[in-house]
């Protein structure tokens, strides 16, 4: 197949397009290559005469437009977004000029591309997003794919808006789309500013290792490979209107995740006193959710999907990678707000 990804130079896109690329299907990566993006995510696949890039921004319709011209992807795999919580407190516009109006955008293009190859049944619009929309829960229950949507940050909040605007695009004009919801992500290419890596890079250099408010937002921690496994699949076999939830079945508090972190460190990095004493309790994000739990039953009854990884294992790889590819991750701590406290509205 060839696939249109956006968003592929960022953490989950590059992961998509390197697993798509070994699958043997055609890649074109676009990406406007923000503070978020990095090249180096798919350098292992640059060089493939599968594999092509294009510098646009979605919230360019005319650039949308040429790409999809002179592409003709099969499908389109939608994950270009502004991602971060905290920054959505601090400038939420952003958020929703990419998130709502570049999605918009996307759509129009992409239903105009579809009428004209005279609709193919066999098109995809894939878009994917977070389990952030449904809201926070309380100590038990999960999100199923009928939660209704109560979004409760800026950037879920766009992130929602994206998802209604995918699913009208479907009912009213036939689009043949895919949704999912995902949870937290982890891995490798993480940029840092997350919890898994802002968590790895502090502890490495000695310095406090922050945690909001008392630690015991819970996640379910899905490993970014399975991940891309997982949205190949439903891109490919996924029915045409439905939406699929992911998880990692790995529920775990964060205070418990960074415990985890610092114990790998520990084995794979060891200092003379446990990375541990470097944790120090902050103050909390605004709105932060408390809990997030997905029920994972459609995607691993319809699609036959799970996750490979558990999170001991997946933090475990996960460390070793940061240890071992500095060069990855030494130039982005120079880029802006990294390393700063964001979001404290
Ligand atoms: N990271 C997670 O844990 C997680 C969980 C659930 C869902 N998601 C969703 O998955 C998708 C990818 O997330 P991620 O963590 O890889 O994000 P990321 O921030 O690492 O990467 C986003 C990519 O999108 C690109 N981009 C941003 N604005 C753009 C624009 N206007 N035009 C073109 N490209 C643009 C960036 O340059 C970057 O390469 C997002 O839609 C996000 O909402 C992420």
């Amino acid at each position: 197949m060839k696939i249109l990804v956006t968003g592929g130079a960022g953490f989950i896109g590059s992961a998509v397009v390197r697993l798509a690329v070994s699958r043997g299907h055609q890649v074109v990566n676009l990406d406007a290559l923000t503070y978020a993006a990095n090249l180096e995510n798919v350098a292992d696949v640059a060089d493939s005469p599968l594999y092509a890039f294009e510098h646009a921004d979605i919230r360019d319709r005319a650039a949308l437009d040429r790409i999809l011209a002179t592409h003709r992807p099969d499908a389109v795999m939608h994950l270009a977004a502004e991602s971060h919580v905290d920054r959505s407190i601090d400038g939420p516009g952003a958020f929703i000029e990419t998130n709502i109006t570049g999605t918009y955008n996307l759509l129009e293009a992409a239903r105009g591309y579809w009428l004209c190859e005279g609709r193919p049944e066999g098109f995809r619009f894939h878009h994917i997003s977070t389990d952030e929309v449904f809201g926070s829960l309380g100590p038990t229950g999960q999100f199923t794919e009928t939660t209704p949507y109560d979004p409760r940050s800026p950037y879920s909040a766009s992130k929602a808006a994206s998802d209604h605007l995918v699913r009208a695009w479907h009912e009213t004009y036939g689009l043949p789309v895919v949704l999912t919801n995902c949870s937290n992500n982890y891995g490798p290419y993480h940029f840092p500013e997350k919890l898994v890596p802002v968590v790895i890079l502090n502890a490495l250099h000695g310095r406090e290792i922050p945690v909001y408010g008392d630690g015991g937002n819970v996640r379910d921690w899905l490993y970014v490979e399975d991940h891309a496994d997982a949205l190949l699949l439903c891109m490919e076999k996924g029915a045409v209107g439905r939406s699929y939830n992911i998880g990692g079945e790995n529920e775990a508090t964060n205070i418990d995740l960074v415990r985890m972190i610092c114990a790998h460190l520990d084995t794979l990095r060891p200092q003379a006193a446990p990375h541990e004493r470097l944790i120090r309790f902050v103050a909390d994000r605004p709105g932060h959710d408390r809990r997030y739990a997905i029920d994972p039953s459609r995607i691993r009854d319809e699609l036959g999907w799970h996750p490979s990884v558990t999170v001991d294992e997946g933090l475990r790889r996960t460390v070793a990678w940061y240890l071992d590819n500095e060069s990855w991750w030494r130039p982005l701590l120079d880029r802006e707000g990294v390393g700063q406290r964001l979001g404290t509205g």
